[in-house]
């Protein structure tokens, strides 16, 4: 075989990543950019559509510069992306009509109080999408767009606009844009828009008309691994098939070779987001957690997971980097958590898009609890860490009374799970092992192994088992009782920011 090397682009929140992957899953080189986060108001955050787009052909030249390839080395390019985003964009110009709504934002929580109003509440459409009604999906962000941008329903109901995460806006434009760009999405993006029946995969006419979206706008669902198109003559990649499409989190479920029922991961990005592989149907929630498409692959039927979304994980670090001004380099928290012994009593719920999994109360609003004047910077900083760990055992806890049975230990990856302090003490208040793979990338391989797979690169996820491989486990190695204390204060904590309503 020629080609040697799979891309996966990974648009993610905070950055736009592409990566080079060899036949092993081995990282051969990668181009990353940040893109600027928008917040015009309190709860609103945007990004600029245009500014992402150019930002990913910057990186896929800077990963093939890097490791001095060209297009013609490339099987296959793999696209994952932050889930949930909304791009609405006219298809004559190829101009977006509005910044990116991104998913942290909580401003169509009137539009979601309204619909929860028509009946049934915040469940209203939980059956057939798999999601309670929160400013988290896409659906109401297309219907604010919609209402609020002058011109935009009329030109809407003519067909001229197009919706799409960002998965879709990249995969428009690679493949040719205002000059027959394909608008085509997966089924694991599909399944975060609150309009995609979860059992048929098809959008829901009756939730797309009562949302306000028509589906005109709406991208055409797909499989997570097939040829889609191919990169547009004169653009990065001329000719090369795009053959894997996977929300960022799926890929990383993916990746993590989380193939059997009951295997589970937890990515440590901007939030947090722990899914389980329940199967090929689709399980609901009792207790706080979504029902979402885990991948597709190809004309075999698709597997459901269960999913936990923690808003703010990591972008809690970086919120006491840009606005506390605590340390210039997010990695830096980890030096000052580890120059105390403890939180000195303090907890941080950085309830700042409200709360996601188990409470979807989009009216929470953060708290720094138990302050005293003892309490310094690197109390702080700790408590910072430690609000990750707990809002993950909140979900483990749900996903454990969910699926009846124990989770024995967590696969785990993405940037936070460098930090050692953090990973102990996961593991600690979980009283699970915690367990990192060799590549801790496993977003953007997961959607590299789709797109290889799709075009025969790799044979199946028997190779994705094959090359996964354990770099490091940490090990419980906390009293029972002090587990208990500190999970019963940060429950308290949480307490306090659900109280808290304008
Ligand atoms: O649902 C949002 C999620 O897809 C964003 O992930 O890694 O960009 O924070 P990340």
């Amino acid at each position: 075989m020629a080609e040697q090397y799979v891309i996966a682009i990974d648009q993610g929140t905070t950055s736009s990543r592409a990566i080079l992957f060899d036949h092993g899953g081995s990282i051969v080189s990668v181009g990353q950019k940040e893109h600027a986060q928008i917040f015009p108001r309190a709860g609103w955050v945007e990004h600029d559509p245009e500014e992402i787009w150019n930002n990913v052909r910057e990186v896929v030249a800077l990963a093939l510069t890097r490791a001095n390839k060209t297009h013609h080395d490339i099987a296959a390019v793999g696209i994952t992306n932050q889930r949930e985003t909304a791009v609405v964009w006219d298809r004559t110009t190829g101009k977006p009509v509005y910044n990116a709504i991104v998913w942290q934002d909580t401003r169509t929580q009137k539009i979601a109080d309204e619909l929860a109003a028509l009946g049934g509440g915040n469940d209203r459409y939980k059956d057939r999408v798999g999601l309670p009604l929160a400013t988290y999906f896409s659906g109401p962000k297309i219907r604010w767009i919609l209402d609020n941008v002058e011109g935009a329903r009329e030109k809407a109901e003519k067909g001229q606009l197009a919706f799409g995460n960002t998965d879709s806006w990249v995969l428009w434009n690679m493949t040719g844009g205002v000059e027959g760009g394909i608008h085509v999405t997966d089924v694991t993006n599909a399944s975060r828009t609150m309009l995609m029946n979860v059992d048929s995969l098809t959008w829901n006419e009756e939730i797309a008309a009562e949302m306000g979206v028509p589906l005109s706008m709406l991208p055409e669902i797909r499989s997570s691994s097939e040829v889609y198109g191919h990169g547009r003559q004169g653009g990065m990649v001329p000719g090369v098939p795009i053959a894997g499409i996977l929300g960022d989190q799926q890929a990383a479920t993916f990746g993590q070779a989380c193939f059997e029922v009951g295997t589970a991961k937890n990515t440590y990005g901007t939030g947090n987001f722990m899914l389980l592989n329940t199967g090929t149907e689709p399980v609901p929630s009792k207790n706080g957690l979504l029902t979402t498409v885990a991948y597709k692959i190809g004309d075999a039927p698709q597997v459901y997971a269960l999913e936990g979304s923690i808003a703010v994980t990591g972008s809690l670090v970086q919120w006491l980097r840009d606005n506390l001004g605590f340390f210039m380099e997010a990695q830096d928290v980890e030096y000052l958590a580890s120059k105390v012994e403890d939180n000195g009593g303090a907890y941080i719920v950085p309830a700042f898009s409200g709360l996601f999994a188990p409470y979807w109360r989009s009216d929470a609003r953060g708290a720094i609890v138990g302050l005293t004047r003892y309490v310094n910077r690197n109390h702080l900083a700790r408590a910072a860490l430690e609000a990750t760990a707990f809002q993950t055992r909140e979900v483990l806890d749900a996903m454990n009374a969910d699926s009846g049975v124990a989770l024995t230990e967590l696969k785990v990856d993405g940037g936070m799970t460098k930090n050692d302090l953090l990973m102990q003490f996961q593991a600690d208040i979980l009283d699970v092992p915690v367990v990192r793979p060799k590549v801790a990338e496993t977003t953007a391989l997961g959607a590299a192994y789709a797109a290889g797979i799709a075009v025969g690169f790799w044979k199946g996820e028997q190779d994705v088992i094959d090359n996964w491989a354990e770099d490091k486990r940490w090990t419980p190695d906390l009293e029972s009782s002090e587990r208990d204390r500190q999970y019963r204060l940060w429950k308290k904590a949480v307490q306090k920011t659900l109280d808290w309503v304008d």
